[in-house]
């Protein structure tokens, strides 16, 4: 028989990891609710057209990374490969967008068919931020902010560290890509076969290129800061200003194009020296042109996304919480005293394990291995004098204690 085999770029969260996707979570969403964003859940694939236009053409993850389908009905659904689109989908479907500001926040996998390495997966986890309706800096600087207290209260901020650029406004964006256009088909012949097809199409791509060839013919592009416009200008100057009132550090990157088309104005990423090259945990901007892109009102948008399994990767092992008590029966008539027992305790939210089993030896030994505190042993004497054996199994004493002394034992 073939070995069963899990698809490639594919993983299961299990385990430590599982339980540091369970803190993740737990965290950003009560910051969710306290920041007062609103939580939705969109399902997992939309129309292909909804999500082609707007990521770009052009872009790598509508040309080589959608996993697109036909359905049975021969229209196109699309995998979503992040969640922004879908966001403006869904708030724009519900009739969301009448009282603007919108905020939305969501938590849910994406998919994308890239090269499978370290931190880079095709099916991963992300947490999505999104401001609709409003143009004020003030707007990005809350979001960088949120994404700044969030990494601090995973104890990780002194791992990351937070580069901004500004893609200025819409005209500054179509300027200076005819005007990087014109510069790297000077170098046409010197540059990467990746980035040679790029120049016409999305030369702002080449940017961040990490290809040496690339890197030597980029140390003296034209910087788009000359290009912006007084309002893009001021704009960008405003959201540094309001990072820094609050203490977030952060160094001005003006070759950070982030991946996806649909950008202008402020774009930022958190970043890490501890993942290799899948470095980025957070990454995020302003969209100004695309809830109109998508069918919406022409309102502006902002917001982040960041990658769990990146995240879990930076973070310390967490301890599953322990079962306190095993409860063990040692003969078929005392499972139902047994499991009444079980019950009982369990609604007093205390952990216990019960293995359905008869067999007291492996029992107890299942519980020693597994650290656990307290074993009580029920059998044919305790369910005569309606009392139980208690075994600290730490430090090996036995008691025989009432229902109400038990509990009074382990609540302390
Ligand atoms: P993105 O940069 O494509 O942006 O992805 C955001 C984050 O998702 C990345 O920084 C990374 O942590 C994680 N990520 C992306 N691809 C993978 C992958 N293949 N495996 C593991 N993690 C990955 C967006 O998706 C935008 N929608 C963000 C946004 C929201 N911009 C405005 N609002």
């Amino acid at each position: 028989m073939s070995k069963i085999q899990l698809v490639r770029g594919t993983h299961d969260l299990i385990g430590n990891d599982l339980l540091l996707y369970n803190h993740v979570k737990k965290v950003i969403s009560e910051m969710a609710e306290y920041y007062d964003y609103n939580e939705i859940i969109t399902p997992i694939f939309e129309n292909s057209e909804l999500l082609k236009k707007p990521l770009g053409e052009y872009s790598d993850v509508v040309l080589k990374e959608m996993y697109s389908f036909e359905d049975r009905n021969k229209s196109s659904l699309t995998l979503r490969p992040e969640y922004t689109i879908p966001m403006i989908r869904a708030a724009i479907t519900n009739n969301l967008l009448n009282y603007l500001p919108v905020k939305l926040f969501g938590v849910g996998s994406m998919f994308r068919r890239e090269r499978p390495q370290k931190g880079r997966y095709r099916q991963f986890n992300q947490i999505n931020f999104e401001i609709l309706g409003t143009p004020e800096s003030s707007a990005d600087a809350e979001l960088i902010i949120l994404a700044y207290e969030f990494l601090k209260n995973l104890k990780i901020d002194n791992k990351i560290y937070l580069q901004l650029n500004s893609l200025g406004d819409l005209n500054t964006i179509s300027k200076y890509k005819n005007i990087l256009s014109d510069y790297y088909n000077k170098y046409k012949n010197d540059l990467s076969n990746e980035s040679k097809t790029k120049i016409v199409s999305n030369p702002l791509r080449i940017l961040d290129s990490k290809y040496p060839e690339d890197l030597k013919i980029n140390e003296n592009v034209p910087k788009i800061d000359e290009y912006y416009s007084k309002n893009a200008n001021k704009m960008f100057d405003q959201v540094q200003s309001l990072i820094s009132s609050v203490g977030i550090t952060f160094s001005v990157n003006n070759n950070l194009v982030r991946g996806l088309d649909y950008y202008c104005h402020t774009v930022f990423e958190f970043k890490t020296d501890e993942l290799g090259s899948q470095n980025t945990v957070i990454g995020g901007g302003r969209y100004d042109g695309l809830v109109k892109t998508i069918g919406g009102p022409d309102i502006p948008g902002v917001g982040w996304a960041s990658g769990i399994e990146r995240i879990i990767m930076m973070l310390d092992k967490v301890d599953k919480i322990k079962p306190l008590v095993q409860v063990i029966t040692i003969d078929e008539q005392s499972k139902q005293f047994g499991l009444n027992l079980v019950i009982s305790l369990r609604k007093l939210n205390i952990k216990v394990r019960y293995d359905h089993k008869i067999n007291i030896k492996k029992s107890l030994k299942h519980a020693n291995e597994e650290k656990i505190k307290f074993a009580i042993i029920v059998g044919e004497s305790e369910i005569k004098n309606n009392n139980y054996t208690v075994k600290n199994l730490f430090d090996r004493t036995q008691l025989i204690l009432s229902f109400e002394e038990l509990l009074n034992a382990l609540q302390s």
